[in-house]
């Protein structure tokens, strides 16, 4: 009986397989793009560092990582209630987000294949890379008696179609974010092994290298095509990706502090520190940084906050949904405009920084 109380349910298709999370704003997306546009892309640019990347994708130096030790091997019981449906929660995210990766790498892979075989290899080594980080996560996922079903993700998702100069932007950045993400958690456990409660994190450090070259694959094929950094498009492109990249993952975590919490991470100090590194991670390759360090830019992604815990509330209340929509009208409204003020926020010339460290 009291099993019953302490274990989270969650909506099943069929037993064990959980129901995909409801795609909003926040959770992570699936891509396309044009292909035929992307295999016509010169990378000649560029050509040597990119078949540099290709001979480290190569190597395949996690070969071996993932493989699961008897530390798995126990009953995950204890981890319940609020923590473990934040848990499941993680997992669910993550996995999503290393399965969309997997999908898009793959696909690109098979479409350039006899047009541009460097880029075709390079896809489909990152897309192993990624299959191997979702069948980790969703394996964990069945320590917890669920998992995802992959094939049913991938036909019922809806796909956002980015032009090529998109998937770039977005890609890079959620390669060096998820470095960030993952490294930072990875050294935070290091230090306290008394909060790592769950085996899956001791992975993260060698993981985290594979993000970190995905990164450096999107970095150089960025710098094949400069006018992808250099003109004042660019500049515009770049603090919008920046910035949504940043809003939404902060948005998500602060909602999810007591997952962080669990691993004894304080949620707010965690993502201000990923913001920051990915921030100055970029700025090695995008024409700008945006000023993190303003402090009007966490003062008013709490307004952020703020007005999401009260659409929250909204939506949990009783009132009818046709009224619910216009008593939610202010705070998307006030969203809407706190993101437009951050986004003219004056963002600082990385162009001149990468002209000094050269
Ligand atoms: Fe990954
Ligand atoms: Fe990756």
């Amino acid at each position: 009986m009291v099993d019953s109380l302490k274990k989270p349910s969650f909506e099943e298709i069929r037993p064990g397989i959980k129901v995909p999370a409801k795609e909003t704003l926040l959770t992570p997306r699936f891509y396309t793009t044009d292909f035929d546009q992307m295999a016509q892309m010169d990378i000649a640019a560029n050509e040597d560092e990119l078949k540099a990347i290709l001979e480290e994708f190569r190597a395949d130096y996690n070969r071996h990582h993932f493989v699961r030790d008897e530390e798995f091997e126990q009953s995950w019981d204890h981890i319940d209630g609020e923590t473990r449906r934040l848990f499941v929660e993680f997992l669910e995210r993550s996995c999503t987000a290393e399965f969309s990766g997997f999908l898009l790498y793959k696909e690109l892979g098979r479409r350039l294949k006899d047009k541009s075989p460097v880029l075709a290899e390079c896809f489909n080594l990152m897309s192993r890379d990624e299959a191997r980080h979702a069948g980790f996560l969703n394996k964990a996922m069945s320590d917890f008696k669920l998992s995802l079903d992959l094939g049913f993700l991938t036909k019922s998702r809806s796909y956002t179609y980015f032009q090529p100069k998109f998937i770039f932007y977005a890609t890079y950045l959620s390669e060096k974010i998820g470095y960030w993400r993952y490294i930072t958690i990875y050294r935070h456990l290091e230090a306290h092994p008394e909060d790592r409660i769950y085996p899956i994190f001791r992975f993260f450090e060698n993981w985290c290298q594979d993000e970190n070259r995905h990164g450096d694959f999107f970095d150089a094929i960025m710098r094949a095509q400069p006018q992808m950094l250099n003109d004042w498009k660019a500049r515009l492109w770049c603090r919008f990706f920046l910035l949504s990249v940043f809003v939404t993952m902060y948005l998500n975590d602060i909602q999810r502090k007591d997952f962080y919490a669990s691993i004894g991470l304080d949620a707010r100090e965690y993502d201000k520190y990923v913001i920051e590194k990915t921030n100055e991670t970029a700025g090695r390759v995008f024409p700008v940084m945006l000023d993190v360090n303003n402090p009007k830019f966490y003062e008013w992604l709490e307004a952020c906050i703020q007005n999401n815990e009260k659409l929250t509330a909204i939506a949990n209340s009783n009132t009818p949904k046709f009224l619910q929509f216009f008593q939610k009208l202010p705070y998307y409204v006030s969203n809407g405009w706190k993101f437009l003020q951050l986004y003219l926020l004056k963002p600082i010339d990385a162009m001149a920084i990468q002209g000094s460290v050269r």
